[in-house]
């Protein structure tokens, strides 16, 4: 390398060094913990064993929550498996896809392509947990019926979409459309949204990770592009949804921790599935972004974003699906000890929160700077995915 060719390129792995800064806020309310990875396991267990009670295994559902939360209870469960090394809720979980498959046509109960994907997510879970052959198939299947719902590259050049009956945007803000998920299966359904296409983006990864076949890799990078080009703020914040027929954004004050938690994701395995850095260093950017947006948070670093005590709403949910993306980020980021450490001393502001601020007896509080109350089923499925993160992010 030439002296001068040397020197941008070693200006320019400066600038991306420091183009995050991975720093744990020195304001953040208690972010270590010390106790030992058996106790993790156990206060997990505890909070899984203490939702189950509202499980109807007659139709997969949980008592006070709806049909994609119910699907992220399953996928906590098979997470809980995953990391602590056992096979606990094995046939709760299996029992529960075999049913919602079984009753609702590509895992879609109401005619929502991110309802299908959260239990497709959950199928390919019980997968990686368990190894289950069935739960793989469940995924594939929901993967394909909601691949009919991408804007493929043809698609946006043509300016039309099989199954949808608009002239669709081919190009929005200058960028293509190409890679974005329509969040509706319905003809006349003309939203794409981030969650939508994060959802199909890992689960792209993930699939293209387990069976080396390129279709996945192919759909998950287009759709990696779609979030890229199209959904990431000013602040590295993913922003919520664009109108695929006449470009409308959603309120840039619509800031939701899911879009960016599932985007980190399906980044995170792209990046391995790919070996592009250049996912990693969006990932990077999203991850130190999010985990220190004021967004949803005060200086302390306690998750506000859809506390509820009185009445269930999506929105209790979102910051489970955050932590869970960022576990995965931590898991794939054995390269970049500052990030694993801004994530566990993240997840333990969460998890000390839960513990000492939310929490009556096992039971927590969707509130998660408290007051404690008694049990609610939301509050209890917001709580799983920090409970389960603590098995993984500490040590020992
Ligand atoms: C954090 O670390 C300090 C010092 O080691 C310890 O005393 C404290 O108990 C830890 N906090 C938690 C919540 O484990």
């Amino acid at each position: 390398m030439a002296p001068l060719a040397l020197f941008a390129a070693l200006l320019s792995s400066l600038s991306l060094v420091f183009a995050q800064d991975l720093g744990v806020p020195l304001t953040w309310r208690e972010f270590n913990n010390s106790r030992l990875l058996a106790e993790r396991i156990s206060i997990a267990e505890d909070a899984i064993n203490t939702i189950l009670p509202q499980l109807d295994a007659s139709d997969a559902s949980f008592n006070g929550i709806g049909y994609w939360q119910a699907g992220n209870v399953f996928s906590a469960m098979a997470n809980f498996d995953h990391l602590a090394g056992t096979t606990k809720y094995e046939t709760q979980v299996i029992n529960g896809l075999t049913m919602a498959f079984g009753l609702y046509k590509n895992f879609d109960q109401y005619g929502y392509n991110d309802d299908a994907m959260w239990w497709a997510t959950a199928a390919y879970y019980a997968y990686r947990a368990y190894g289950n052959k069935d739960a793989l198939s469940m995924a594939v299947a929901t993967w394909t019926h909601v691949s009919g719902y991408v804007v493929s590259v043809a698609d946006a050049t043509s300016g039309t979409q099989p199954n949808k009956d608009f002239a669709i945007a081919g190009t929005c803000y200058g960028k293509t459309m190409a890679g974005g998920v329509f969040w509706q299966p319905t003809s006349d359904g003309t939203s794409i949204n981030s969650i939508t296409t994060g959802l199909y983006m890992t689960l792209s990864a993930f699939l293209a990770e387990a069976t080396s076949d390129d279709t996945y890799t192919d759909a998950a990078t287009l759709s990696a592009q779609w979030i890229q080009n199209l959904q990431i703020n000013s602040d590295g914040i993913v922003l919520d949804s664009v109108d695929g027929e006449d470009c409308t954004r959603s309120a840039s004050s619509w800031l939701f921790t899911y879009n960016s938690g599932k985007a980190l994701e399906g980044l995170s395995v792209l990046k391995d599935v790919t070996g592009n850095t250049a996912w990693t260093d969006l990932m990077t950017n999203i991850a130190a972004a999010a985990i220190k947006s004021s967004a949803w948070q005060g200086d302390n670093g306690i998750i506000t974003e859809g506390a509820s005590p009185t009445s269930n709403n999506d929105g209790v949910g979102f910051k489970a699906v955050f932590i869970r993306g960022l576990d995965e980020v931590s898991v794939r980021s054995s390269d970049n000890s500052a990030l694993q450490i801004l994530i566990h001393s993240y997840n333990d502001v969460q998890y000390n929160a839960l513990l000492e601020l939310a929490a009556k007896g096992t039971s927590y509080s969707s509130a998660w700077a408290g007051p404690p109350q008694a049990f609610t089923t939301w509050g209890q499925l917001a709580a799983l995915d920090v409970m389960v993160t603590a098995i993984n992010t500490n040590s020992p």
